[in-house]
């Protein structure tokens, strides 16, 4: 197979150049970074956990409405996308209290919120992802007032999708970042989900035990996080436990 371009490489996911202009070619390493990449270890199979459980997740947003850059998996590790503009903003809705909300606001953890709230970080790794306000963000020009009430209603509605999905085999979402992207269709612009969707990105307790399946399992050194990723993937229904411990290569639908 010819080399491919590689277009952009982040923590956790290269970009190649797609076989069709307007496409690339995502791929999910196993690399697992917290704390602004202060921490990071290589974990076997969780690219391939994300690529299954990202797929499925924007597949069914597909299926309600929501536009994603989705297009198709073309294996283990790799999914066809639609190249987009990214907001250079990480959004964030939470249902319950956790992580920095929590520390800011000196809220327990687990506390349910008077309703999902939407906050805004500047994607910017030199400063932190620092919380910007509504504000900031048309002061600066980082989106405009029209993205923001898209992005909001995109955001919710993503929140009711998947915590759905998640309460129906028993977990609760707490809370969960998206990055969306714009698209032009000849003179319209257009917002849709981007990036991925996987227990990196979310905060998922088990309904009963309050136990974490998400990257807080590896943030705090709470055991193995592809246990926890394979677990989500298993109650979903996505992949069988196995896949990810092949030590040959294994054929998949
Ligand atoms: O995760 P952390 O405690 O640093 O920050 P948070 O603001 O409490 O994160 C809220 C949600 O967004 C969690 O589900 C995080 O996993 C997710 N997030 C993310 O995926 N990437 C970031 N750069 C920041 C937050």
């Amino acid at each position: 197979m010819a080399r491919r371009k590689k277009v952009y490489e982040g923590k956790a996911k290269i970009l190649y150049e797609g076989p069709e202009p307007g496409t690339f070619v995502q791929y999910f390493k196993d690399d697992a970074t917290a704390f602004n990449a202060q921490k990071k270890d290589v974990i076997d199979g969780k690219g391939v956990l994300n690529n299954r459980l990202s797929e499925f997740f924007m597949k069914g947003l597909a299926q309600i409405g929501v536009p994603t850059h989705f297009i198709k998996r073309i294996n283990m590790r790799e999914q066809l996308i639609r190249s987009v503009e990214i907001i250079p903003l990480e959004v964030i809705v939470r249902t319950y209290a956790a992580g920095t909300l929590s520390e800011r606001l000196g809220l327990e953890e687990g506390t349910a919120l008077p309703r999902p709230i939407v906050e805004f970080c500047l994607k910017d790794d030199a400063l932190g992802d620092p919380l910007v306000s509504e504000e900031h963000i048309i002061a600066f020009g980082w989106a405009s007032q029209q993205d923001l009430d898209d992005m909001i209603a995109l955001a919710l509605r993503v929140n009711d999708f998947l915590s759905g999905c998640m309460m129906a085999v028993g977990i609760r979402l707490v809370d969960f970042k998206i990055e969306i992207g714009r698209v032009w269709e000849g003179e319209f612009q257009r917002l849709i989900v981007a990036d991925e969707i996987s227990p990196d990105s979310c905060r998922l307790w088990d309904v009963e035990t309050g136990q974490k399946l998400d990257k807080d399992v590896f943030r705090r050194d709470l055991g193995s996080l592809t246990d926890a990723y394979t677990e989500v993937a298993r109650r979903l229904g996505v992949m069988p436990s196995n896949v990810t411990h092949a030590t040959k290569p294994t054929l998949i639908n």
